[in-house]
């Protein structure tokens, strides 16, 4: 029976390939006002201005490629029952055969209907215009978890993360609740590894951290778990 291993990734996951993260420097928070391109109050007054903020960020997706980090954590799988929980949009995380992703944030290829939340649609192309519609009629918005919106998925997280052996915490601030909330689900003693350029500090009894970026900082992790599979 192999031991459980949940990965909690964040935007510094996705920074080697190429995606912008939020909070770092030069992070799409200093580009844009969150207010005007992430919440339903932004839908409701400027629907093209947030469909442009999504669109670019789906059109630099369909250009991303996974980076090292993404596959050293798709290996783990022969070692450890992994589960991913992702604070990221992105897809590259399944790309490199990740089994089991849980998107805490929703997902950027994916729309969905405005009048039934249930009519999910996986997008083609890069852009979603006004007058794309649902098979109802009503207009297309991102599969998106926008700020003030409820968080549907943490309540399948909570449990994954009370019962896992080990916790991996990769590329995140930890600075948007409640998904940052899910590192204190833990058990007491559960060994938790943190890998991120940042200096970051997790009030956990068993922490160990690699302060590297994610492409270099999981080969390392990967020399350490071996020791705990
Ligand atoms: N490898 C690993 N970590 C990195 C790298 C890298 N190459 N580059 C940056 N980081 C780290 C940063 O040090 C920081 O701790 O990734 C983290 C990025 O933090 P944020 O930009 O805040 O991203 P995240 O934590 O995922 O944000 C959470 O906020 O805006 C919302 O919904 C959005 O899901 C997002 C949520």
């Amino acid at each position: 029976m192999k031991k459980k291993l949940v990965v909690l990734s964040g935007a510094g996951m996705s920074q080697e390939s190429g995606l912008k993260t939020f909070r770092d420097m030069g992070g799409l928070w200093e580009q844009y006002d969150v207010t005007e391109v992430a919440s339903p109050e932004a839908w409701e007054r400027n629907p093209e201005l947030v469909m442009r903020f999504y669109n670019e960020r789906r059109k630099q997706l369909f250009e991303a490629k996974p980076n090292a980090g993404h596959l050293g954590i798709a290996e783990l799988e022969k070692w450890f029952d992994v589960e991913i929980i992702t604070q990221n949009v992105d897809d590259l995380h399944e790309l490199v055969g990740s089994s089991n992703v849980l998107h805490l944030h929703g997902e950027l290829r994916k729309v969905r209907s405005t009048i039934d939340p249930g009519l999910i649609y996986i997008m083609e192309s890069w852009e979603l215009k006004l007058g794309d519609t649902c098979e109802l009629g009503s207009q297309l918005r991102p599969h998106i978890v926008w700020f003030g919106e409820p968080v549907p998925a943490m309540q399948e997280a909570i449990p994954i993360v009370q019962n896992t052996d080990i916790l991996v915490v990769v590329g995140t601030s930890l600075a948007v609740y409640p998904a940052a909330g899910l590192v204190n689900y833990i058990q007491p003693e559960t060994p938790v590894f943190v890998v991120d350029p940042a200096q970051t500090n997790i009030q956990k009894k068993n922490v160990t951290y690699i302060q590297k970026k994610a492409g270099e900082g999981i080969t390392e992790l990967i020399t350490k778990l071996e020791k705990l599979k």
